[in-house]
């Protein structure tokens, strides 16, 4: 079988879009396809093509995501995607070749990132797990605060229809964004069409979407997004539900008041809160954390397309002067000797002997400050070469908040 991997052409976005109905067994109706075209980007679609025959398909989003320091452009790997009739013949590996080296060509982002259906896929690609998310299961009647939990008398609790609060919504998520990496800017369709949206299909047998905000004077503070569903068990005893979709605020008192919103439904016995992130404040504020239940993922997966200029692009939490030398078998550009000085924000080549040897796919894990590289080298992942070299870059590379991109793209 030989493979041709090109850009989608203009007439192909149907047939692009049956080949990732069918390889992830879909269930949404077609129309909703018409949404995601919305977001993507029709000229950074590749497919993958056996004769005549469209087998593959990987796109790209332009976005801006932060990162240790601040945001920077990122490109958002979705819509992947193999014909169950071609898959483990090579079409993935053709896709994502072909995508890092064209990001490469670009040069647009030195970055890029993506949600995996599976966790096993994209290592070999030279992506890294670079930050986790928890889900949690809060019974609510064990979830009374700690007598410390913090409050605004000024703030107020509002029921609010999700069009509506839009500019609220924006105004919270872009104030908590560029403080936290992993977070991304998110355009006017994305929120549309991926936020807000609340077919029946959305709903997946929950209420319709609701929306609480907490508000001063000033405006919104926080908001929670989240569908419910009202239900009573064999002994009449009120047992719905609550499934929180997204809670932000930009203030602790704000952020308390929210939670208590949704813990404090009635008739509701349990809140289900996917995808929160791995340093979730409501840790602290449990009076009971056990209650949280609380289950882990894997969220984020960066790869460093051009490790130099992605790692002179963030921040660093402590001073590092290292030589590392990279392993990137998919990015050959990337193999070889750098050398990391963080006060000055620079990563250049250098002929020097390596103070760590590192593959590019732990170097994209620690990225986002979130994975610490002390743990990678416990497992055998980096070798160290120069005493102390390796706790200098895991200390610098570390970051606070953790990591997290909250909703998938
Ligand atoms: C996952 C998927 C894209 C893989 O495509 P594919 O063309 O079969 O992948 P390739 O043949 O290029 O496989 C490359 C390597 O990845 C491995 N691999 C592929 N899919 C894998 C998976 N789901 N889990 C673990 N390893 C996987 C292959 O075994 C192969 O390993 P090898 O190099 O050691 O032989 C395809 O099966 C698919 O579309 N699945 C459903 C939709 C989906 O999950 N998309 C990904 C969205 S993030």
């Amino acid at each position: 079988m030989s493979i041709t991997v090109r850009p989608l052409g203009g007439s192909e976005w149907p047939a692009f879009v049956a080949v990732d109905y069918e390889a992830f067994s879909a269930t949404y109706p077609l129309e909703m396809a018409d949404r995601w075209r919305e977001v993507v980007e029709l000229d950074r679609l590749l497919t993958a093509f056996d004769g005549d025959l469209m087998v593959g398909g990987a796109g790209a989003l332009s976005f801006e995501m932060t990162v240790p320091g601040g945001p920077i452009p990122v490109a958002g790997v979705t819509s992947v995607g193999v014909l169950p009739s071609h898959r483990r013949r090579g079409v993935l590996t053709a896709l994502m070749t072909r995508q890092l080296h064209g990001l490469h060509e670009d040069g647009r982002e030195a970055v890029a990132a993506l949600y995996a259906s599976q966790a096993g896929i994209y290592g070999r690609f030279g992506y890294g797990r670079a930050a986790d998310t928890l889900s949690f299961r809060i019974p609510t009647h064990g979830s009374a605060f700690t007598r410390s939990a913090p409050a605004d008398p000024a703030l107020r609790l509002r029921v609010a229809a999700p069009a509506d609060a839009l500019p609220g919504l924006r105004r919270v998520y872009d104030a908590v964004r560029p403080g936290r990496p992993g977070m991304y800017a998110r355009s006017d369709g994305f929120w549309k069409t991926e936020i807000i949206p609340d077919t029946e299909h959305d709903r997946g047998g929950m209420g319709p979407l609701r929306c609480l905000i907490a508000e001063d004077a000033t405006g919104a503070r926080g908001y929670a997004l989240f569908r419910a569903k009202a239900g009573w068990n064999e002994h009449g005893v009120p047992d719905g539900e609550v499934r929180l979709l997204e809670l932000m605020a930009s203030d602790p008192a704000a952020y308390a008041l929210v939670w208590r919103g949704v813990l404090d439904r009635d008739l509701c016995s349990v809140v289900h809160a996917g995808r929160r992130p791995v340093d979730d404040p409501i840790m602290h504020l449990l009076a009971e954390p056990r209650q949280l239940n609380a289950v882990w993922l894997d969220d984020l997966w960066i790869r460093l397309v051009d490790v130099d200029r992605a790692l002179a692009a963030r921040a660093y939490a402590a001073p590092a002067d290292l030589v590392l030398e990279i392993e990137d078998e998919v990015c050959p550009w990337n193999a070889g000797r750098l050398r990391l000085v963080t006060g000055k924000a620079s990563c250049e080549p250098t002929g020097a002997p390596p103070d760590l040897t590192l593959p590019v796919d732990v170097l994209g894990a620690a990225y986002l400050g979130g994975r610490p590289l002390r743990a990678a080298a416990d497992a055998g992942l980096v070798r160290e070469h120069r005493p102390g070299a390796l706790r200098e870059l895991s200390a610098a590379m570390a970051w606070d908040p953790a990591p997290w991109g909250c909703r998938v793209f």
